[in-house]
């Protein structure tokens, strides 16, 4: 599976143990940063993986920022993107399962790297289910995008 990576400086300390997991899950990492640990804004990175995947370059996105909080909101304005985060097993495959989740968004100062390993790869190992009733919820969500 391809898979963007981004994060901005609150993200920045995930950085290379994120790289470390997806190359152990067998990802092809589409790579977009912070290079650096100096200061970036969240919505230049959060446009820049959800255009990854809106363009086709990557089928999903992890996405890093301090909290998981500002990076969700930004990714969440790009139509077609579906972003969470998720901070617990249960939320990185219920989350693709039930809503079709895209992006996982994550707070580097919030959990540390073992558990934001886990979380990756349960990210990355779930499908969703295509059930009636989270496509029709899903479709709902999509309608939102498109009435506001
Ligand atoms: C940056 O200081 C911080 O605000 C950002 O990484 C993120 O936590 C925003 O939600």
């Amino acid at each position: 599976m391809k898979v963007a990576l981004a994060c901005d400086h609150g993200g920045y300390p995930l950085r290379e143990r994120l790289l470390e997991v997806l190359a152990g899950c067998g990802a092809e990492v589409v790579d977009l940063g912070t290079f650096t640990p100096d200061p970036v804004d969240y919505p230049d990175y959060a446009e820049a993986l959800g255009l990854a995947i809106l363009q086709g370059r990557a089928e999903r996105g992890v996405l890093v920022c301090g909290s998981g909080v500002g990076a969700t909101v930004a990714a969440n304005k790009l139509p077609g993107i579906r972003a969470g985060c998720c901070h617990d097993c249960f939320s990185a495959h219920q989350g693709v399962e039930d809503d079709d989740c895209n992006v996982l968004c994550l707070g580097a100062r919030v959990i540390g790297p073992e558990a934001a390993a886990d979380i990756v790869k349960i990210f990355l190992g779930a499908k969703f289910s295509g059930a009636e009733r989270h496509r029709r919820r899903v479709g709902k969500v999509a309608i939102l995008e498109e009435k506001y």
